[in-house]
């Protein structure tokens, strides 16, 4: 329903604030009508009081003059309709016949106030008794006085409503305070959003909090760690940008000087060649670094955790090994695999996980001196698949080896390459949930590269 945090505050005030003006109303109400109740009580009695007086004996018999002034105490502006009798023993002396009796009889009730009906309107009654004597006989009068209800509502309504209109009054005041109150301690709060929001997106400096309370804090802090961590992120992202481009220039500045030898010697015959094979170089190296390019782009975006979907290792690594077999060939480097029986299975990406089992055993042959071995080892271990590419190259000199999952970090210069493989391994090896390592091979011989990828559940 309402997500206005000021809406709601503000609900959690009027909630109890209303229940509260509701019992106080009620009790109001009580009062006011306990009031009008006796203060009605006392005029019927003083009118029963005043009738009674006037029933006397005359010539041996019991008469009822009824004096106007007994029943003008009434005169109100609410019109009521007065009703009395006046009963000797059984007879009636006077007045309307229909007006009920109390149902009690007792003495001592009396005088008895009660509520009953009268041609169907609702009438509030006393019941007054006096004892009248004459010549040793006693004889009892009542006397009832009924009214209408009109003047006896409007004095509850005189008497109650002023209340009413008082509490009403109270709380809008209280509504008008709160939301002020409101409006001025939401006022950092709203800063703080137009302070986020109206922000350059080129600007990451931390949020400024000053005046803040202190339940706003934490958000403060978290928006600031957040703001921290994509600056980091942005700086890394334009030092990646300033580095490609870098290592981009080089080879096109050089293959700009190559064809403008290949046009100067278009004459002169054999340097042409040359000059083709040189252009050919650097374009294949272009490309090189290219590839490497999108394929960590691609590393990089690529969703993490990986897809759910299984990839056989051994597959992945005998394609790899039939795609490198004539570089190997080349340098006369022995490659071989030994891929143990059973599951080999892990979930992710074929092309990807392909791209890494690719570049790390085209290290190995490249920087392996000629005539050297690469193998690449599979085995599961428990829940693991693990990956090794051992040579018996030169290896990693300690000092560098942390250095080498850095981007664009080579280690061995007259070796061609990129220096961002190994980067790709790192990444594609993280998005599928393991880990690489590079440590020296066996007898301090070498290189053996460790991969290890979570095996395939179903
Ligand atoms: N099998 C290996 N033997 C010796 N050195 C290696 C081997 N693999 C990687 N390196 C070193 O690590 C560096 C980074 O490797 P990599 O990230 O693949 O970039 P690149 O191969 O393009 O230079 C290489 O320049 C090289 O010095
Ligand atoms: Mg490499």
């Amino acid at each position: 329903m309402m997500h206005s945090l000021r809406a709601r505050l503000l609900w959690w005030v009027l909630l109890p604030l209303g229940a509260f003006m509701l019992v106080a109303g009620v009790m109001a109400y009580d009062a006011a009508r306990q009031t009008a109740d006796l203060l009605q009580d006392n005029e019927l009695l003083a009118s029963a009081r005043t009738i009674g007086e006037d029933v006397d004996w005359s010539n041996g018999e019991l008469t009822a003059d009824i004096p106007p002034a007994a029943l003008e105490i009434f005169e109100s502006p609410y019109r009521d309709h007065v009703f009395y009798k006046v009963v000797a023993g059984d007879r009636l002396l006077g007045g309307t016949p229909d007006l009920d009796l109390p149902v009690s009889h007792k003495p001592a009730d009396y005088p008895m106030f009660y509520d009953t009906t009268l041609d169907g309107q609702s009438i509030r009654a006393v019941a007054y008794q006096r004892q009248l004597y004459n010549f040793g006989m006693a004889l009892t009068v009542t006397v009832i006085v009924g009214k209408t209800q009109a003047s006896r509502e409007g004095m509850v309504a005189q008497l109650w409503h002023p209340q009413l209109v008082r509490q009403g009054l109270m709380l809008v005041l209280a509504l008008l305070l709160v939301l002020i109150g409101l409006t001025t301690e939401l006022r950092p709060l709203m800063k703080l959003k137009d302070d986020v929001a109206d922000r350059d997106p080129m600007e990451l400096e931390p949020v400024r909090v000053d005046r803040l309370p202190t339940e706003l804090r934490p958000i403060v802090d978290a928006i600031n760690q957040c703001i921290a961590r994509l600056k980091l992120h942005t700086s890394t992202q334009r030092q990646f940008i300033a580095d490609a481009a870098h290592q981009l220039r080089t080879p096109l500045t050089l293959l700009d000087t190559q064809v403008e030898c290949a046009r100067q010697s278009v004459a002169e015959g054999p340097a042409l060649s040359d000059a083709l094979a040189g252009i050919h170089r650097t374009s294949r190296k272009m490309t090189e670094i290219t590839n490497q390019l999108l394929l960590l782009a691609r590393a990089e975006s690529a969703p993490s955790p990986a897809p759910n979907v299984p990839v056989d290792m051994t597959q992945v690594v005998s394609s790899v090994l039939e795609e490198l077999i004539l570089s190997a060939q080349r340098r006369e480097i022995d490659l071989g695999a030994e891929i143990d029986e059973g599951d080999l299975r892990v979930a992710g990406s074929e092309q990807l996980l392909t791209a890494l089992v690719d570049n790390l055993v085209d290290n190995a042959i490249r920087y392996n001196q000629e005539g050297g071995f690469v193998t690449a080892r599979c085995r599961r271990v428990s829940d693991e698949v693990v990956l090794e590419v051992v040579d018996n190259g030169p290896g990693i000199p300690a000092e560098m080896r942390a250095h080498v999952f850095e981007r664009f970090y080579r280690g061995m210069t007259d070796v061609e390459g990129t220096g961002l493989g190994l980067s790709i391994v790192q990444r594609i090896a993280q998005s599928h949930g393991g880990t690489v390592a590079v440590a020296p091979g066996e007898g301090r011989v070498g290189l053996v590269a460790t991969v290890r990828l979570p095996a395939w559940k179903e």
